[in-house]
Protein backbone atom coordinates (compact mmCIF):
# COMPACT_ATOMS: atom_id res chain seq x y z
CA UNK A 1 0.00 0.00 0.00
CA UNK A 2 1.12 3.50 -0.25
CA UNK A 3 1.83 5.75 1.58
CA UNK A 4 -0.47 8.54 0.50
CA UNK A 5 -4.05 8.81 1.78
CA UNK A 6 -5.73 6.31 -0.44
CA UNK A 7 -8.70 8.12 -2.67
CA UNK A 8 -12.14 5.94 -4.02
CA UNK A 9 -13.50 7.67 -6.92
CA UNK A 10 -17.25 6.88 -8.20
CA UNK A 11 -17.18 8.34 -11.93
CA UNK A 12 -20.82 7.68 -12.77
CA UNK A 13 -20.85 9.23 -16.19
CA UNK A 14 -24.08 9.75 -17.89
CA UNK A 15 -26.20 7.80 -15.05
CA UNK A 16 -28.90 8.52 -12.77
CA UNK A 17 -31.39 11.76 -12.23
CA UNK A 18 -30.81 13.96 -9.21
CA UNK A 19 -33.65 11.04 -7.14
CA UNK A 20 -31.32 8.74 -8.34
CA UNK A 21 -28.45 10.25 -7.18
CA UNK A 22 -30.00 11.10 -3.82
CA UNK A 23 -30.93 7.52 -3.12
CA UNK A 24 -27.36 6.17 -4.30
CA UNK A 25 -26.14 9.08 -1.45
CA UNK A 26 -28.56 7.79 1.49
CA UNK A 27 -27.24 4.24 0.75
CA UNK A 28 -23.61 4.33 0.23
CA UNK A 29 -23.50 6.38 3.30
CA UNK A 30 -25.66 3.85 5.08
CA UNK A 31 -23.52 0.70 4.45
CA UNK A 32 -20.48 2.60 4.82
CA UNK A 33 -21.82 3.30 8.52
CA UNK A 34 -23.27 -0.08 8.99
CA UNK A 35 -19.60 -1.72 8.05
CA UNK A 36 -18.25 1.47 10.85
CA UNK A 37 -15.87 2.32 7.49
CA UNK A 38 -13.08 4.47 8.89
CA UNK A 39 -13.18 7.69 6.52
CA UNK A 40 -9.72 8.42 8.35
CA UNK A 41 -8.14 5.71 6.48
CA UNK A 42 -9.34 6.37 2.92
CA UNK A 43 -11.03 9.39 1.50
CA UNK A 44 -14.46 8.61 -0.73
CA UNK A 45 -15.64 10.97 -3.64
CA UNK A 46 -18.83 10.25 -6.14
CA UNK A 47 -18.55 12.39 -9.45
CA UNK A 48 -21.84 12.85 -10.65
CA UNK A 49 -23.81 14.59 -13.81
CA UNK A 50 -23.89 18.76 -13.22
CA UNK A 51 -28.05 18.34 -12.70
CA UNK A 52 -27.09 16.43 -9.69
CA UNK A 53 -24.26 17.91 -7.45
CA UNK A 54 -26.47 20.14 -5.74
CA UNK A 55 -28.78 17.69 -4.59
CA UNK A 56 -25.54 15.61 -3.40
CA UNK A 57 -24.63 18.84 -2.19
CA UNK A 58 -27.40 19.39 0.03
CA UNK A 59 -27.59 15.86 1.70
CA UNK A 60 -23.74 15.80 2.15
CA UNK A 61 -24.32 18.84 4.55
CA UNK A 62 -27.46 18.09 6.14
CA UNK A 63 -26.07 14.39 7.22
CA UNK A 64 -22.63 15.64 7.75
CA UNK A 65 -21.42 13.28 5.33
CA UNK A 66 -17.97 12.18 4.73
CA UNK A 67 -18.14 11.95 1.30
CA UNK A 68 -16.72 14.45 -1.55
CA UNK A 69 -18.06 15.34 -4.29
CA UNK A 70 -17.24 16.63 -7.72
CA UNK A 71 -17.96 17.44 -11.48
CA UNK A 72 -16.88 15.16 -14.49
CA UNK A 73 -15.69 18.34 -17.02
CA UNK A 74 -15.50 21.79 -17.03
CA UNK A 75 -15.46 25.10 -19.13
CA UNK A 76 -11.97 26.73 -19.53
CA UNK A 77 -13.41 30.39 -19.78
CA UNK A 78 -15.69 31.53 -16.17
CA UNK A 79 -18.87 33.44 -17.36
CA UNK A 80 -20.25 34.88 -20.68
CA UNK A 81 -21.74 33.74 -24.06
CA UNK A 82 -20.71 30.05 -23.42
CA UNK A 83 -24.26 28.29 -24.21
CA UNK A 84 -24.44 24.37 -22.34
CA UNK A 85 -20.85 25.44 -20.62
CA UNK A 86 -20.49 24.94 -16.57
CA UNK A 87 -18.07 26.99 -15.56
CA UNK A 88 -15.00 26.29 -12.24
CA UNK A 89 -16.98 29.35 -10.08
CA UNK A 90 -20.08 27.58 -10.44
CA UNK A 91 -18.82 24.22 -8.94
CA UNK A 92 -17.25 26.02 -6.47
CA UNK A 93 -19.90 27.26 -5.08
CA UNK A 94 -21.26 24.41 -4.64
CA UNK A 95 -18.65 23.37 -2.64
CA UNK A 96 -16.85 20.71 -5.61
CA UNK A 97 -13.89 19.59 -4.23
CA UNK A 98 -12.67 17.42 -7.53
CA UNK A 99 -12.87 17.76 -11.06
CA UNK A 100 -12.60 14.78 -13.59
CA UNK A 101 -10.12 16.24 -16.78
CA UNK A 102 -9.26 14.72 -19.80
CA UNK A 103 -11.57 11.25 -19.34
CA UNK A 104 -10.94 9.62 -22.62
CA UNK A 105 -14.69 9.75 -23.21
CA UNK A 106 -14.34 13.60 -23.55
CA UNK A 107 -10.90 13.81 -25.23
CA UNK A 108 -12.97 10.75 -28.19
CA UNK A 109 -16.78 13.16 -27.89
CA UNK A 110 -15.75 16.38 -27.51
CA UNK A 111 -13.15 18.55 -28.52
CA UNK A 112 -10.99 18.03 -26.01
CA UNK A 113 -7.08 18.51 -26.76
CA UNK A 114 -4.38 19.08 -24.59
CA UNK A 115 -4.46 22.64 -24.90
CA UNK A 116 -8.10 22.77 -23.78
CA UNK A 117 -7.05 20.09 -21.02
CA UNK A 118 -3.95 22.60 -19.74
CA UNK A 119 -6.83 25.16 -19.95
CA UNK A 120 -9.26 22.87 -17.40
CA UNK A 121 -6.92 22.08 -15.15
CA UNK A 122 -5.86 25.86 -14.79
CA UNK A 123 -9.71 26.82 -14.06
CA UNK A 124 -10.08 24.23 -11.90
CA UNK A 125 -6.74 25.00 -9.82
CA UNK A 126 -7.97 28.59 -9.75
CA UNK A 127 -11.35 28.12 -8.35
CA UNK A 128 -9.76 26.30 -5.75
CA UNK A 129 -10.36 22.40 -6.50
CA UNK A 130 -8.68 19.67 -7.61
CA UNK A 131 -8.34 18.57 -11.00
CA UNK A 132 -8.28 14.39 -11.61
CA UNK A 133 -6.59 14.40 -14.85
CA UNK A 134 -7.06 11.20 -16.75
CA UNK A 135 -4.29 9.50 -19.34
CA UNK A 136 -3.97 6.35 -20.43
CA UNK A 137 -3.04 4.41 -23.65
CA UNK A 138 -5.12 2.95 -26.39
CA UNK A 139 -4.79 -0.65 -27.08
CA UNK A 140 -2.78 0.78 -30.51
CA UNK A 141 -0.22 2.36 -27.93
CA UNK A 142 -0.15 -0.73 -26.03
CA UNK A 143 0.57 -2.92 -28.79
CA UNK A 144 3.98 -1.08 -30.14
CA UNK A 145 5.05 -1.08 -26.53
CA UNK A 146 4.65 2.62 -26.19
CA UNK A 147 2.43 2.73 -23.19
CA UNK A 148 4.60 4.16 -20.41
CA UNK A 149 5.71 6.93 -23.04
CA UNK A 150 2.51 7.69 -24.09
CA UNK A 151 0.57 8.08 -20.42
CA UNK A 152 3.63 10.23 -19.03
CA UNK A 153 3.63 12.39 -22.09
CA UNK A 154 -0.13 13.16 -21.91
CA UNK A 155 0.73 13.99 -18.26
CA UNK A 156 3.89 16.18 -19.12
CA UNK A 157 1.94 17.56 -21.47
CA UNK A 158 0.02 19.44 -18.97
CA UNK A 159 2.26 19.47 -15.99
CA UNK A 160 4.94 21.44 -17.75
CA UNK A 161 3.17 24.42 -17.41
CA UNK A 162 2.23 24.35 -13.93
CA UNK A 163 3.83 25.62 -10.97
CA UNK A 164 5.08 23.43 -7.95
CA UNK A 165 2.38 24.73 -5.76
CA UNK A 166 -0.81 23.96 -8.78
CA UNK A 167 1.05 20.54 -9.48
CA UNK A 168 0.92 19.27 -5.62
CA UNK A 169 -2.77 19.79 -5.96
CA UNK A 170 -2.62 17.74 -9.52
CA UNK A 171 -4.30 14.08 -9.06
CA UNK A 172 -3.38 11.81 -11.98
CA UNK A 173 -5.70 8.79 -12.87
CA UNK A 174 -3.97 6.49 -15.29
CA UNK A 175 -7.11 4.59 -17.27
CA UNK A 176 -5.81 2.70 -20.16
CA UNK A 177 -8.51 3.01 -22.74
CA UNK A 178 -8.73 -0.76 -23.62
CA UNK A 179 -9.32 -1.18 -19.90
CA UNK A 180 -12.57 0.86 -19.43
CA UNK A 181 -15.95 -0.79 -19.42
CA UNK A 182 -14.48 -4.01 -20.74
CA UNK A 183 -13.70 -6.28 -18.18
CA UNK A 184 -10.16 -6.13 -19.18
CA UNK A 185 -8.77 -4.94 -16.28
CA UNK A 186 -4.76 -4.21 -15.79
CA UNK A 187 -2.67 -6.22 -14.03
CA UNK A 188 -1.58 -5.16 -10.64
CA UNK A 189 1.74 -4.88 -12.39
CA UNK A 190 1.05 -3.24 -15.72
CA UNK A 191 -0.76 -0.89 -13.18
CA UNK A 192 2.19 -0.19 -10.87
CA UNK A 193 4.62 0.28 -14.07
CA UNK A 194 2.58 3.19 -15.23
CA UNK A 195 2.14 4.70 -11.95
CA UNK A 196 5.53 4.52 -11.21
CA UNK A 197 6.67 6.09 -14.35
CA UNK A 198 4.31 8.71 -13.68
CA UNK A 199 5.59 9.62 -10.39
CA UNK A 200 9.08 9.27 -12.00
CA UNK A 201 8.35 12.39 -14.22
CA UNK A 202 6.82 14.10 -11.73
CA UNK A 203 9.99 13.93 -9.35
CA UNK A 204 11.99 14.88 -12.39
CA UNK A 205 9.79 17.85 -12.77
CA UNK A 206 9.05 19.29 -10.13
CA UNK A 207 11.16 17.10 -6.90
CA UNK A 208 9.74 14.86 -4.24
CA UNK A 209 8.01 17.66 -2.75
CA UNK A 210 5.46 17.04 -5.35
CA UNK A 211 5.97 13.44 -6.09
CA UNK A 212 5.83 11.97 -3.07
CA UNK A 213 2.26 14.00 -2.25
CA UNK A 214 0.76 13.39 -5.56
CA UNK A 215 -1.89 10.59 -5.71
CA UNK A 216 -1.66 8.39 -8.51
CA UNK A 217 -5.29 6.88 -9.10
CA UNK A 218 -6.03 3.54 -11.23
CA UNK A 219 -9.01 2.97 -13.29
CA UNK A 220 -10.62 0.62 -15.94
CA UNK A 221 -12.58 -2.09 -14.95
CA UNK A 222 -12.00 -1.74 -11.25
CA UNK A 223 -14.32 -4.26 -9.17
CA UNK A 224 -14.41 -5.80 -5.48
CA UNK A 225 -12.66 -8.80 -7.40
CA UNK A 226 -9.15 -6.64 -8.30
CA UNK A 227 -8.70 -4.17 -6.17
CA UNK A 228 -7.02 -5.55 -3.38
CA UNK A 229 -4.28 -6.74 -5.69
CA UNK A 230 -4.36 -3.06 -7.08
CA UNK A 231 -4.02 -0.81 -4.27
CA UNK A 232 -1.71 -3.16 -2.90
CA UNK A 233 1.05 -1.55 -5.37
CA UNK A 234 3.44 1.10 -4.14
CA UNK A 235 2.41 3.71 -6.27
CA UNK A 236 -1.25 3.42 -7.07
CA UNK A 237 -3.08 5.64 -4.23
CA UNK A 238 -6.54 4.67 -5.05
CA UNK A 239 -9.25 4.25 -8.01
CA UNK A 240 -11.59 6.20 -10.62
CA UNK A 241 -14.54 4.00 -10.92
CA UNK A 242 -17.00 3.89 -13.69
CA UNK A 243 -19.41 0.62 -14.05
CA UNK A 244 -18.89 -0.93 -10.01
CA UNK A 245 -19.57 2.63 -9.43
CA UNK A 246 -23.31 2.86 -9.95
CA UNK A 247 -23.54 -0.34 -7.06
CA UNK A 248 -23.75 1.02 -3.95
CA UNK A 249 -22.87 -2.24 -1.92
CA UNK A 250 -19.82 -2.87 -4.57
CA UNK A 251 -18.82 0.66 -4.49
CA UNK A 252 -18.98 0.45 -0.61
CA UNK A 253 -16.90 -2.99 -0.53
CA UNK A 254 -14.67 -1.41 -2.83
CA UNK A 255 -13.91 1.06 -0.39
CA UNK A 256 -13.70 -0.91 2.60
CA UNK A 257 -10.90 -2.96 0.82
CA UNK A 258 -8.96 0.11 -0.41
O1 LIG B 1 -13.50 7.01 -15.12
C1 LIG B 1 -13.70 5.68 -14.81
C2 LIG B 1 -13.71 4.82 -15.97
O2 LIG B 1 -13.56 5.34 -17.20
C3 LIG B 1 -13.55 3.38 -15.79
O3 LIG B 1 -14.76 2.82 -16.15
O4 LIG B 1 -16.51 1.15 -16.07
O5 LIG B 1 -14.14 0.48 -16.55
O6 LIG B 1 -14.77 1.20 -14.27
P1 LIG B 1 -15.05 1.30 -15.74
Amino acid sequence: PSARMPLVVGNWKMNFDHLEATYFVQKLAWLLRDAHFDYNRCEVALMPSFTSIRNVQVLVEADRLKIGYGAQSVSVTNQGAFTGDVSADMLAQLKCKYVIVGHSERRKYHPEDDANIVDQVRAVLTAGMQPILCVGESMEERRQGIELDFAVGQVHDVTRDLSDEEASKLIIAYEPVWAIGTGLVATPESAQDAAKAIRTDLYETFGAKVADVSRILYGGSVTSKNAVELISQPDVDGFLIGGASLDPEELSNICRLT
